[in-house]
Order: C-alpha cells, then structure tokens, then sequence
C-alpha cells in the first residue's frame, strides 16, 4: 500500500484561546473551525497551516482523555492523525494484521468527520488517528 498523507497534527493545550493566539503569532497558523465534541470530553481548534493542520484540543474536564493526558505529561504533541480515503477498509485491513485498534468502527470526531484510532502500543508509542476528510 502507498504512505498515507498527514492530515493534522493533534496538540493537548490547557487553554484553547491562548494556545490559538500563540500558534498564530509564532507560525501564522489561522482558527479554521472549532468544535466541541462532548462525548470525547474535548474542545478543540483546527488551525491551518499551509497544506497540513495542527489540531488543539483542550479537555472540558480533568477527567477526559485529554484532561488526563495533560496532568500526566502536560502540553504538547498528542496524535498523529493519517488521511485515509476508505476508512473501514484501512480498519479491517489493519484488524487482519492484528494491529491493536482502540475504534474497531468509524466515529465521528471532530468537524463530524469520520475518525479512528490506534493504539500507541501499536506504533512505538504514537497515538494515531486514521481519518476520512471529504472537504478538501
Ligand atoms: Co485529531
């Protein structure tokens, strides 16, 4: 199969306003949509840069999975996230493989796109996002 393309880099943020403000004085970065997504426990900011995405998510809670995240390691990197243009068909293919899927199914994620994903134990200790995105 060939490479995936990235889709967005996901960053763990305290403050989702500041965090914003910040990417776009140091990088340019702009606010393209933000969305909350209460099931996930996650406000979050997609910012654009360039022909990639930086994704900030901040928890609505400390106990979320980003909220937790953030009071284990604090700030920073979270997923890789991989533009995928068949999302069930790279998750049976994965599942074939044996490869540890935290969503056997597609779900919604953030900006209602389709999204899944895979286990750091997986990938050397990267959380990674599988994701279909139809508006590009
Ligand atoms: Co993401």
């Amino acid at each position: 199969m060939a490479a995936l393309s990235i889709h967005h880099i996901g960053v763990a943020v305290e403050n989702l306003d500041e965090a914003a403000q910040l990417w776009a004085a140091l990088f340019g970065a702009a606010v393209e949509h933000r969305d909350t997504v209460e099931d996930q426990g996650v406000e979050a900011a997609s910012l654009r840069t360039g022909s990639g995405r930086v994704e900030l998510l901040a928890p609505l809670g400390p106990d979320t999975p980003v909220g937790r995240f953030l009071a284990k390691r604090g700030p920073g990197m979270h997923h890789v996230a991989f533009e995928v243009a068949d999302l069930a068909a790279e998750l049976d293919r994965l599942r074939r493989d044996g490869v540890e899927l935290i969503d056997e199914v597609p779900r919604r994620g953030l900006f209602g796109l389709q999204v899944a994903f895979v286990h750091p134990e997986a990938t050397g200790g990267v959380l990674a996002e599988l994701v279909m995105d139809e508006r590009r």
